[in-house]
């Protein structure tokens, strides 16, 4: 067993003390899925005998090493292709979402600059859009961020009005990491396909929770993610439209033209065997689990919403099923979280950014003042989750946040 006592400074200098430990029967309940997911049993057991067996690179063409890997990967292909409504030609797998973005945000941006060098995103966003578009405006390319109401929701009339001639991409997520939101894609899609503009989606942590279908939301390009899923890490997919219109690439990556020459690299065959299996099962048990995840949440909001000064961030029902995001009045973030960390593995409302502790942007976005930013809670309900864990986990945040109410109010 490993454990110890954490100790913080917290506002006012007063010090915050925790016990943690790694011993495996008293881990922390996991509530943290829009981070990531543990690997589903079955998702391991269709990985195993590629990293053994059938270990052939898929590219060797002259034995059955390689044969029975290209098989592999073609029947992948296949699964993750039918769970989108796309063709398996219009997958191109990436080493994740994040790598998908980059190739998406700047393999369309250079294809086609000389048609026009406008963007537009959210303010909302996943660090992995916002810094290529970033990085895009470094090289020229004007990058519209478009804000948000207060629910996280995008105002299509704000999206309308932001189009412009030379608007060659818009890219806008299906679903938020942080509060959950769900963007209205097939009406953005819509839009983009009367106006000729690209659309891109970021469907890291909607992929396998809500239904996505490329033809029926008018997707050009939608960045996938398997660890979000009950699959393994370091394994997604870019779907990249091939009719009605061609979309153009700039790849990336060079090297040996895998991929039809939009993301060269050794193709990862266990991964992307684990990876199809993830969606299959996502797929198909996600309207039995999507009703059990919101059951679940409700609970948990239920049990949290009784106590005086707590917030949800985001839409009330336009979320994710299993995302619950609550600001808590009346106590000071870090205590809140070392308070928890025993219990329960969640996220904050605050990101480390070169060793200093920020506010989520994407709660600064929907208006939360900093103070109650830093105080939140995300708590990312998954498969594995049962409603014994969600009442344990209720009852021992509302009395963290009781505690540590009394104590400010003992100091001040
Ligand atoms: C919305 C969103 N986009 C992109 C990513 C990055 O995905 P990956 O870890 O596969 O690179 C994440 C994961 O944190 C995410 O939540």
């Amino acid at each position: 067993m490993v454990s110890g006592y954490l100790s913080l400074v917290i506002g006012h200098g007063s010090r915050v003390t925790g016990h943690w430990s790694l011993m495996s029967d008293s881990r922390p309940i996991y509530l943290d899925c829009h981070a990531t997911t543990p690997v589903d049993d079955r998702v391991v057991a269709a990985m195993l005998p590629y990293f053994t067996d059938r270990f052939g690179n898929p590219a060797s063409i002259n034995h059955i090493y390689g044969w029975e890997g290209e098989a592999a990967v073609k029947q992948a292909r296949e699964t993750l292709a039918t769970a989108i409504g796309a063709t398996p030609e219009e997958i191109v797998l990436t080493s994740g979402a994040t790598e998908a973005n980059n190739l998406a945000i700047k393999g369309v941006a250079e294809a086609y600059f000389s048609k026009g060098r406008h963007v537009i995103t959210l303010e909302t966003e996943h660090n992995a859009v916002l810094d290529p578009c970033r990085y895009l405006e470094s090289l020229g390319f004007e990058v519209t961020f478009l804000a948000v109401g207060s629910d996280g929701l995008l105002d299509l009339h704000k999206l309308e009005s932001a189009m412009r001639s030379d608007t060659i991409l818009v890219s806008v997520m299906a679903a938020n990491n942080e509060i959950g939101v769900l963007q209205p894609i097939a009406e953005i899609g819509a839009m983009c396909r009367d106006r000729g503009i690209l659309f891109h989606t970021d469907a890291a942590q909607a992929i396998g929770k809500i239904p996505l279908d490329v033809g029926a939301m008018s997707i050009d390009l939608m960045s996938l993610t398997a660890h979000k899923l009950y699959g393994p890490k370091g394994i997604g997919a870019l779907y990249v439209r091939r009719r009605h219109p061609r979309v153009k690439l700039a790849p990336q990556l060079h090297g040996g033209g895998h991929e039809r020459g939009m993301r060269s690299g050794t193709l990862a065959t266990p991964q992307i065997v684990g990876f199809a299996k993830a969606i299959e099962l996502g797929v198909g048990e996600m309207a039995a689990e999507g009703k059990r995840l919101c059951e679940l949440r409700q609970r948990l909001w239920d049990a949290l919403s009784t106590l005086d000064g707590i917030h949800l961030n985001g839409h009330p029902t336009q979320r994710l099923p299993g995302n619950l995001n609550v600001s808590v009045e009346g106590v000071d973030g870090q205590a809140l979280l070392l308070g928890l960390q025993p219990v329960v593995a969640v996220s904050s409302g605050s990101a480390c950014t070169s060793a200093k502790i920020e506010p989520s942007h994407v709660l600064a976005a929907i208006g939360r003042d900093p103070d109650l930013a830093y105080a939140s809670i995300r708590f990312g309900i998954g498969r594995f989750n049962t409603a014994e864990e969600i009442d344990r986990v209720a009852e021992h945040t509302q009395s963290t946040i009781q505690a540590l109410r009394r104590a400010t109010r003992r100091r001040g």
